[in-house]
């Protein structure tokens, strides 16, 4: 879609971090905006903030597909139109322990809203756009869920897979039938060095009650961006911050110039993906996998059950 003056967009979980920054970028392109996300009084903040006649925020559960399709007819009512769907909203569950040993709940609450989320958005939305021809859903994956996983942070990656798969799939879809909706993969990422800082590193943060796990740490998620900066620095290493506007700017050139692959080449990514390319292509066992990861939630368990091995 060259040219976003006066277009339509819808974007999930739009009172968190990446959502904010791409409504805004949005916005200064002319579009008109619905941010969706759960919290009515966040949204009234932060609309107020972007102060503009054309951005509104729309309560929403990603994970209940009626609220889904309401929060598409309610946008129509607003502004007349839809064209574009950021399926943005997402959760990082803040499991502990290894993949076997993950509470039930903590899968459920992520793939209902990181997978579940997703498809809704896409059942609710694209149809509309299809039958108009005329449209582009962004989906955002995760590097740990595109490149390749960060083995230790477990379920989260397995949410993101689906949907880098999902929306290949997708993508290869609407070229077979010529439509001239257009899909793209949003893998958050900044060419700054530093850490993308948004709600998503106080995993466990909103849990609704339905996935409760009946332990202390559910009245008390970790931050894990304190931890990853406590850990940081013991390792001597500083924790910087990276310009959340950045990603915004590759949702916006995403949509606009049509690129699936939306993100920065950054190097250790790349090379990682050449690691991994090659132990499929070649039939080696993955030990890319095997890293020290300071970013890991429980990095400092994982090390200390390594040294009673
Ligand atoms: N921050 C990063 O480092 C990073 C890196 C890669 C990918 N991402 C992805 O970027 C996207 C945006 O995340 P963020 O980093 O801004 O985190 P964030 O936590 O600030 O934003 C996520 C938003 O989703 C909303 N949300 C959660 N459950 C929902 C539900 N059921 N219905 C509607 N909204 C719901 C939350 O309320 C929150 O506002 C996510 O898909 C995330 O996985 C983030």
């Amino acid at each position: 879609m060259k040219d976003l003056q006066g277009k339509v967009a819808v974007v999930t979980g739009g009172s968190g971090g990446i959502g904010i920054e791409i409504g805004r970028a949005m916005l200064a392109k002319g579009m008109k905006v619905v941010l969706a996300d759960l919290s009515a009084e966040k949204l009234d903040a932060v609309t107020k903030d972007l102060a503009s006649p054309d951005v509104v925020g729309l309560p929403v559960d990603v994970t209940d597909f009626d609220a889904v399709c309401a929060l598409r007819d309610q946008t129509l009512d607003r502004f007349g139109a839809c064209h574009v769907i950021v399926n943005n909203a997402a959760v990082g569950a803040g499991a502990k322990g290894n993949v076997w040993e993950h509470h039930l709940n903590d899968w459920k609450w992520s793939l209902d809203v990181n997978v579940m989320g997703v498809i809704n958005g896409m059942n609710a939305f694209i149809p509309l756009l299809v039958e108009q021809d005329e449209g582009h859903v962004v989906n955002t994956s995760s590097g740990n869920g595109a490149y390749y996983p960060i083995a230790s942070s477990g379920i989260y990656p397995v949410t993101k897979s689906a949907v880098t798969t999902l929306t290949e799939c997708l993508w290869g879809q609407l070229r077979e039938r010529g439509s001239k909706v257009s899909a793209s993969l949003l893998l958050p990422s900044s060419p700054t060095p530093g850490v993308l800082a948004t709600g998503i590193w106080k995993a466990g943060a909103n849990r609704p009650d339905r996935y409760l796990r009946g332990d202390p740490d559910d009245a008390n998620p970790r931050d894990a961006l304190e931890d990853y900066k406590q850990r940081a620095a013991a390792a001597g290493q500083e924790v910087v911050e990276a310009p959340l506007s950045d990603v915004a700017d590759l949702c916006l050139r995403a949509i606009e110039e049509d690129l699936f692959w939306a993100t920065y080449e950054l190097e250790h990514q790349m090379q990682k993906l050449d690691e991994r390319y090659a132990s499929m292509r070649h039939l080696t066992p993955p030990d890319y996998l095997v890293e020290v990861n300071l970013m890991s939630a429980d990095a400092e368990e994982r090390e200390a059950q390594k040294g009673e091995r």
